[in-house]
């Protein structure tokens, strides 16, 4: 018990000067972190959480393999051990009544290749790939460029 309350004196004395030596060290560097040089001792005013676009427009996808973005709300949709409220419109038995696009064939794969009747666990989790797009400006640079726009620019030099 003693050797613990030391140990927790300990860290409380030493927090602030950890603290101080990383918000230091954030300048100097001039490291761009989403604190935007907030000293870590200071708070900034929340900006709020930004508002999910729920207009239902499928959204071009930026590479074949890019998991779609959902356009639609996913509030209180539970995806759990006891159920999965995304399968309940988007599995193959349910596509005609909820008029949802089906999950595609990938999500019927097994990590062995195998085509399985059901969901496959690999794809359980929707969100672990599939994210809604919100009405943000992005948090940091993103330089990416569309392949056909390469393709384009690289026709066009030849
Ligand atoms: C009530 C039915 C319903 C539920 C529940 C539902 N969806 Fe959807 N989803 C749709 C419909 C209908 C569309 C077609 C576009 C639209 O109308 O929003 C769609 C579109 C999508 C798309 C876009 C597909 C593409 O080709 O661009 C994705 C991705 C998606 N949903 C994922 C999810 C995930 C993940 C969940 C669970 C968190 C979920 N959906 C729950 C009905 C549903
Ligand atoms: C491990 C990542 C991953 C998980 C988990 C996952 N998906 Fe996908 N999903 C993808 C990728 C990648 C694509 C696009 C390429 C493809 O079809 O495999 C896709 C495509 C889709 C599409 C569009 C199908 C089409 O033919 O246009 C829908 C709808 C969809 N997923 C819904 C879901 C739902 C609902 C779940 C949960 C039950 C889910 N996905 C789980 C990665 C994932």
């Amino acid at each position: 018990m003693k050797y613990l309350l030391t140990t927790y004196f300990a860290l409380l004395l030493c927090s602030p000067m950890a603290m101080q030596s990383v918000s230091a060290n954030d300048e100097k560097t001039n490291i761009a972190t989403l604190r935007n040089h907030t000293p870590i001792e200071e708070q900034q005013p929340t900006k709020g959480i930004p508002k999910v676009i729920n207009n239902d427009k499928v959204q071009m996808r930026n590479y074949p393999m890019q998991p779609p973005l959902i356009p639609h709300t996913i509030r209180g949709y539970e995806v759990n051990l006891n159920s999965n409220k995304c399968i309940a419109c988007h599995s193959r038995q349910r596509t005609a009544e909820s008029l949802a696009p089906m999950v595609s064939v990938t999500h019927y794969i097994d990590r062995e290749g195998n085509f399985l009747a059901e969901l496959s666990l690999r794809r359980y989790f929707c969100n672990q790939c599939h994210v809604n797009q919100t009405e943000s400006k992005p948090l940091v640079e993103n330089s990416f460029v569309d392949m056909h726009k390469l393709m384009k620019q690289k026709s066009q030099q030849q």
